[in-house]
């Protein structure tokens, strides 16, 4: 086990009774940053976790407005395009863009269709940077601790690019294409060293599936068999989650704040 070097900061744990609640403190907090920070620059996730969150920024559309938010989604599969059903384009216009106010000239997702995939990734990274590069990224977790789509053995270095996806990441996320289709073997996703350039992130992790990830990356080594526990790298990461996907996670310092455990 590696040791963890004293210059490792410790996320802000914020612990939940159910994954409604996480989901509407993160709704919360993304208001807080928008009304805070009209032209913010959001990371945006994908997959079933985040999906209560943008369901209730929907319903709270328009107060924060999203007009002058820019959004970076974490990834993309390579060779679906927005019209897939199973595509991050399909799944951003479907559950969030098509029904706020947001300015699709503002909305960027990485181009899994590109001819060049490479010189694809080297330009969402580019605009990343030229832009500003990104205020608060939203994060869920993978059952294997992948972030994006940086599985296991990431370099917590990397920047966005083409990734091969591991069996139980297609295994996992095929529920999600019609029947009989496979997800796609790669993916093009931020780098770990992408997202840790975020100037906040936020991590949303729900339910029993996600509880060895979780404290893999909380309590775990700091290595590359866990791409999450690169965010112990990071000065302001807070881990919103409920009791199921908290059940090995250390509980002392924490108080109960009513809706809640968080830091004392
Ligand atoms: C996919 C996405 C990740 C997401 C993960 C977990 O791999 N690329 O961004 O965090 O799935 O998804 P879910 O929230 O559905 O468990």
């Amino acid at each position: 086990m590696t040791s963890m070097p004293r210059d490792f900061a410790r996320p802000t744990l914020r612990i939940f009774k159910t994954a409604e609640m996480a989901s509407t403190a993160v709704a919360d907090l993304l208001e807080q940053r928008m009304v805070a920070k009209p032209d913010i620059t959001i990371g945006l996730a994908t997959g079933a976790t985040p999906r209560l969150v943008y369901t209730k920024m929907v319903e709270r559309a328009g107060a924060p407005s999203w007009r002058s938010v820019r959004c970076f989604n974490l990834d993309e599969y390579v060779g679906l395009d927005a019209s897939h059903p199973a595509s991050f384009a399909y799944y951003m216009n479907d559950l969030l863009f098509d029904h706020v106010d947001v300015d699709p000239r503002r909305t960027h997702i990485p181009d899994g269709t590109a001819l060049d995939l490479e010189a694809a990734a080297k330009a969402y990274e580019a605009l990343i940077s030229e832009t500003g590069g990104i205020d608060l990224q939203l994060l869920g977790i993978g059952r294997n601790g992948h972030i994006g789509f940086n599985e296991p053995g990431s370099e917590h270095d990397s920047r966005t690019r083409q990734v091969e996806l591991t069996p139980s990441t297609i295994a996992a996320n095929a529920p999600d294409f019609p029947e009989g289709e496979e997800p796609p073997a790669t993916a093009l996703t931020m780098g770990i060293g992408t997202i840790l350039d975020a100037r906040e992130i936020v991590l949303l992790a729900t339910g029993p599936a996600k509880a060895e990830a979780l404290y893999a990356a909380l309590e775990g080594p700091v290595d590359l068999d866990c791409p999450a526990s690169a965010l112990r790298k990071h000065s302001a990461v807070t881990v919103f989650c409920d009791e199921a996907a908290a059940a090995r996670l250390k509980r002392d310092n924490l108080s109960f704040t009513g809706d809640g455990y968080a830091a004392a």
